[in-house]
């Protein structure tokens, strides 16, 4: 109904709460994180406050190596934590995560998820995030089987079940990954963990739902925010998920 779009504030006011009361609670569950990939790289700041009512701003870091396409690194990551409106959630697409992952934490993203095919020791590396006060997460490429990780879970504050594969933003939705989503959301609750779940690749309106359905809280999206009005994109995407989840 009309209630549900009231969630997005009216523009120069801070992002919305939480928790909300009543009937909007359920809006504000889905955590909804623009992904940059689809924005202009020339116009970062504008592009940034296009989407200040997003919960947080999902930065992928690709290196040519781990995926085929090069994006950015630290130094461009710290110009957009200086002026980024909402928290950074980091997505390294690189080689030898153990190495390079923990410059992301001391630059101040809020999260930090790498890969668990790119990393020796994932375990000690999310450890180290958390210490250096970074939420740690861990991303599966499609054709990663969640079994290793379902024990280690833990050790995790965000998993990331990659719903294309990683290195191009634009590409469509993969259904068959929601199986894997589901053994993640039971294994939480089984463990009563907080651990947030997060899918990436090919989320739109249509796709959102089944995302949430399959247990999702957390959802990355590039041209479903950039290729309209952010703000009203964002604000489609919560009613979407909202309505799927449980
Ligand atoms: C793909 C990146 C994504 C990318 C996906 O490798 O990790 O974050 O932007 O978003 P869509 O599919 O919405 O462009
Ligand atoms: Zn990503």
């Amino acid at each position: 109904g009309a209630a549900l779009v009231e969630v997005a504030p009216p523009p120069g006011q801070d992002p919305p709460a939480r928790i909300l009361p009543g009937r909007l609670a359920c809006v504000t569950a889905a955590r909804i994180n623009p992904s940059i990939l689809s924005a202009d790289f020339v116009n970062l700041q504008h592009e940034l406050e296009r989407i200040a009512t997003a919960d947080y701003v999902h930065v992928d870091v690709m290196d040519n190596h781990f995926v085929p396409n090069l994006t950015m690194g630290p130094p461009i990551v710290a110009r957009i934590q200086a002026v980024s409106p909402v928290p950074l959630d980091v997505h390294l697409m690189i080689s030898d995560a153990d190495r390079w992952a923990p410059g992301y934490a001391e630059l101040g993203a809020f999260s930090v998820t790498f890969h668990a095919e790119a990393a020796a020791d994932p375990v000690a590396l999310a450890r180290k995030l958390r210490d250096m006060g970074a939420r740690a997460g861990i991303a599966l490429k499609p054709g990663t089987d969640p079994e290793p990780y379902l024990e280690i879970l833990h050790e995790f504050d965000q998993v990331l079940v990659m719903t294309v594969e990683p290195g191009f933003g634009g590409q469509s939705f993969m259904p068959d990954m929601m199986p894997k989503l589901r053994r993640f959301a039971e294994a939480k609750k089984r463990q009563g963990l907080d651990v947030w779940l997060q899918v990436d690749g090919g989320i739109t309106v249509d796709t959102i739902g089944m995302a949430a359905e399959a247990g999702a809280d957390t959802f990355v999206a590039g041209p479903a925010v950039y290729g309209g009005v952010p703000e009203s994109r964002i604000a489609d995407l919560r009613v979407a998920a909202a309505a799927h989840t449980h």
